[in-house]
């Protein structure tokens, strides 16, 4: 009954997670929810002000497919002032959130098989998203001493004729991880030898702790060539339900995103591009508060999760994720199937914390937990890991 396309596609692990957890607490179980990506912030005002009196007035009739002008010209203007990189207002695409604008390239790009490679671990929608667009996710495996950062060798070890496409999540969803310039050049040099676009998913540049964060379009006038940003409002602002993202591409790949995105949905939600409009006019301040509230969170999930015996993380630089090794555990629990499956659900159940199993990452030794939650879920969350590590011991 149902399309070809989607037996293949795999149902989303988080959202499995998500039913788990509501069924506990219809019960009246307490759960300490660690597995959300999604901010613990509300809309900042100025932003919601913006949407009310776009409502007021009336805006809400339908309006250009690739968005509304003003928050098309303000998206140029944050990314030439932010990111060094120029953009002309033909080469902006607002979408309803960063997997649409994610899903529209790839529709525009794509031709049947051809291959787009996924540095593991990768963010859990990008295969299921390249399968429904007709392409084949090669996974590519990358090394933990680098953070699970992809290099050239990587690459050069993946690429074949049908190579047409590399995702790179930067900061990286799950790991936190974050590219230098230079690990960046390179990227960039092999892509362009060999005719790969790179989609870089930049939604948690904001969020960025450490190091300066450098996108990739700003490399060079061939970098901004090949690549397609995807950003968002999602992440960086809280406006996840909102729904707004954008692509910044060159003008062919634009004019095939507009195309694709004016059959499909028109364009986004005019009031929702109000607000976002409001978030980058008027609320740089906000960002920057909440970005020092998620870091502070993440120096105490590390000093938390530092004292737990055998566990070990990746060290994020970036983005609102742990990346948990448990591979030390693996012999202390019997499973089936999936081990970082079987240890969730028994970190659920009898510890009341959700997070993530690493296989929905392509890694089954990890687990992610978010630290976007209130302090007081995180702390009793590394607790119960904690304390669910030592019943295993
Ligand atoms: C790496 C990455 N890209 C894109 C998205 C989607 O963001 P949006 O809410 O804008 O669709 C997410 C959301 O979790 C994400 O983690």
């Amino acid at each position: 009954m149902l399309s070809n396309k989607l037996k293949n596609i795999t149902p989303s692990y988080t959202i499995g997670i998500s039913s788990k957890v509501a069924q506990l607490q219809e019960k009246g179980i307490s759960i300490c929810n660690l597995s959300i990506g999604e901010p613990d912030f509300n809309v900042p005002i100025k932003a919601k002000d913006v949407a009310i009196d776009a409502l007021n007035n009336n805006k809400t009739k339908y309006d250009s497919v690739s968005g509304v002008n003003e928050l098309k010209q303000e998206i140029i203007r944050k990314l030439k002032d932010e990111n060094n990189a120029n953009y002309d207002l033909d080469e902006i695409v607002i979408s309803s959130g960063a997997k649409h604008a994610i899903t529209n390239t790839l529709i525009s790009i794509l031709n049947p098989g051809d291959e787009v490679l996924v540095p593991k671990p990768y963010w859990v929608s990008y295969p299921e998203m390249i399968k429904l667009c007709s392409g084949v996710p090669v996974f590519v495996d990358t090394d933990r001493k680098n953070n699970f950062k992809i290099t050239v060798s990587d690459i050069k070890k993946n690429i074949s004729s049908k190579t047409k496409m590399l995702f790179l999540s930067n900061p990286s969803n799950p790991t936190g991880a974050i590219y230098t310039r230079e690990e960046l050049e390179n990227i960039v040099d092999i892509c362009i030898k060999n005719n790969i676009y790179i989609l870089a998913d930049e939604i948690y540049e904001k969020i960025s702790y450490e190091d300066d964060f450098v996108s990739i379009a700003s490399l060079s006038s061939k970098a901004k060539d090949i690549t397609i940003t995807i950003n968002g409002f999602s992440k960086s602002v809280a406006m996840t339900g909102m729904r707004v993202g954008y692509s910044a591409s060159n003008k062919t790949i634009s004019r095939g995103i507009s195309t694709v995105q004016g059959h499909l949905v028109s364009h986004p939600s005019t009031i929702s591009q109000w607000c976002a409009y409001g978030a980058l006019k008027y609320c740089s301040n906000d960002i920057d508060d909440m970005v020092k509230i998620y870091k502070k969170k993440r120096d105490l999930a590390i000093d938390m999760l530092s004292k737990i015996n055998y566990i070990d993380y990746i060290y994020p630089k970036g983005a609102f994720y742990m990346f948990i090794d448990i591979s030390n555990l693996k012999n202390k629990l019997d499973y089936k199937d999936s081990f970082s499956v079987e240890f969730c659900d028994k970190l659920l159940s009898n510890n009341n914390v959700a997070a993530v199993p690493g296989i929905a990452f392509g890694m089954d030794d990890y687990i992610r937990i978010s630290y976007a939650c209130s302090e007081e879920n995180l702390v009793n969350g590394i607790k119960g890991i904690e304390e669910f590590v030592n019943s295993l011991l």
